[in-house]
């Protein structure tokens, strides 16, 4: 009896989905670069009791090897790059988790194999090179989804629900960004520093997120133009680098920037009002903020890319004519993990034939805008941006 009075009970608790996972077809997979964030992709693939890791690649003589034996992991067979990996298995997806400038290469030449992609964010360096990285994806018919994790937790969920619901009316302006005042990120070497490695610098490793963040929940409207601007004055400097107890000789290594910001105007008479940042002297450069006709929504400044919001988020609107503010409470995530959904997502896609969980028509706006902040900058005037058609 008390068995079956705590199911019943059972029943009232949250998330009750029974996750099914059909594990008569398994999945090969590789991964290509075994550097600091293949560890994440990894340890959740072990989790997948339909999923084999097989192969791993890595420019890195031994990096591979050593790296599926610190895992846990034997037998996988390791290869010196992305090509002869994918020339010589018969794989059913790879984790693309290199560097931002072979993004593109890796994820188009295995798409061209056939192969279906989880590629790390952000999608590539450049605009060109993500349209590339479609026309392959588009030719292929397979799978490609980018690995923008903090898009499963369900407060990232509510903002675009208040968004899309017509909730704050008609949204015409929105601030996000944000950043750390110390945090140039060199654990593990130079390759977020160095322009042949990372190719942009703050805008590629924290940007992207707040860009999703918003860009999401309005449904990725497409930018018309673009005045923008970058900076290095913290990552060229061998005092900062001393003053954070590193090698001052990273200075001489840094070649992207450390602050960006970006006037957008989007299709729709949208302004996003956008400043990302490595290092300034500042705690923050403000909230996110979506500004509409009806409501505008206050999102606490928030570090977007480890996953949540900063705090219970704000809604200011009127209710019976009043003035007044409805509080957002954190929703807490119970799921597996977001890192466990972005790969769970990316599966099932695989297997079922879906669609992608995080879409690259999406995500090339996204590399979009970062692409016109830095051409912008660049040229010192606004420019009108382009997206060719795929
Ligand atoms: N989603 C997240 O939470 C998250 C977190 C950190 C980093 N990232 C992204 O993941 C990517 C990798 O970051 P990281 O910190 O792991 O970098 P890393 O420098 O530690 O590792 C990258 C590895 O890729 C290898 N590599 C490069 N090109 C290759 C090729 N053609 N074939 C095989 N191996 C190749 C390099 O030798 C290196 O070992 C970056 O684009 C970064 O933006 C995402």
């Amino acid at each position: 009896m008390a068995g079956n009075e705590n199911k019943l009970l059972d029943a009232f608790k949250e998330n009750q989905t029974v996750e099914k996972i059909d594990q008569n077809r398994k999945l090969r997979v590789g991964i290509i670069g075994c550097g600091w964030i293949a560890e994440a992709h990894v340890v959740e693939y072990k989790r997948m009791p339909d999923v084999e890791i097989v192969a791993g690649a890595d420019l890195v003589p031994g990096k591979a090897e050593a790296f599926f034996k610190r895992m846990g992991l034997e037998g996988v067979r390791c290869y010196p790059d992305h090509k002869s990996m994918l020339d010589a298995e018969e794989l059913d997806a790879v984790s693309v988790c290199t560097y931002n400038v072979t993004h593109a290469v890796c994820a188009i030449y295995a798409l061209e194999k056939g192969v279906n992609v989880l590629l790390e964010k952000p999608m590539s360096v450049t605009l060109d090179e993500a349209v590339e990285i479609r026309r392959a994806e588009k030719k292929s018919g397979k799978i490609l989804s980018i690995g923008f994790q903090p898009r499963f937790d369900p407060n990232m969920k509510m903002i675009k629900k208040i968004v899309q619901s017509g909730e704050l009316g008609k949204v015409y302006y929105i601030q996000t960004g944000g950043g750390r005042r110390r945090g140039i990120p060199t654990p593990f070497g130079t390759s977020f520093i160095a322009k042949d490695t990372g190719g942009i610098g703050a805008m590629g490793d924290i940007g992207c997120y707040s860009l999703d963040m918003v860009m999401n929940a309005l449904g990725y409207p497409k930018p018309i133009t673009i005045s923008g601007y970058k900076s290095a004055y913290f990552g060229t400097d061998p005092n900062f680098f001393l003053a954070e107890g590193k090698p001052a000789y990273l200075a001489e290594k840094f070649e992207v920037e450390d602050f960006a910001a970006g006037f957008v105007r989007l299709e729709g008479d949208i302004i996003l009002d956008f400043r990302i940042a490595w290092a300034m002297n500042l705690d923050t450069p403000g909230d996110t903020i979506i500004m509409g006709t009806k409501g505008s929504l206050r999102i606490p400044s928030t570090e977007c890319w480890n996953g949540s919001v900063g705090g219970p988020m704000k809604i200011y609107h009127e209710v019976c004519g009043e003035a007044v503010e409805t509080i957002i409470p954190i929703i807490p995530d119970h799921s597996k993990g977001l890192f466990y959904q972005k790969i769970r997502s990316f599966l099932n896609a695989v297997k079922d034939g879906g669609t992608s969980p995080v879409p690259s028509d999406e995500i090339i706006i996204n590399q979009a805008i970062i692409d016109g902040i830095v051409k912008s900058s660049e040229l010192g005037h606004e420019i009108t941006v382009e997206i060719p058609e795929v």
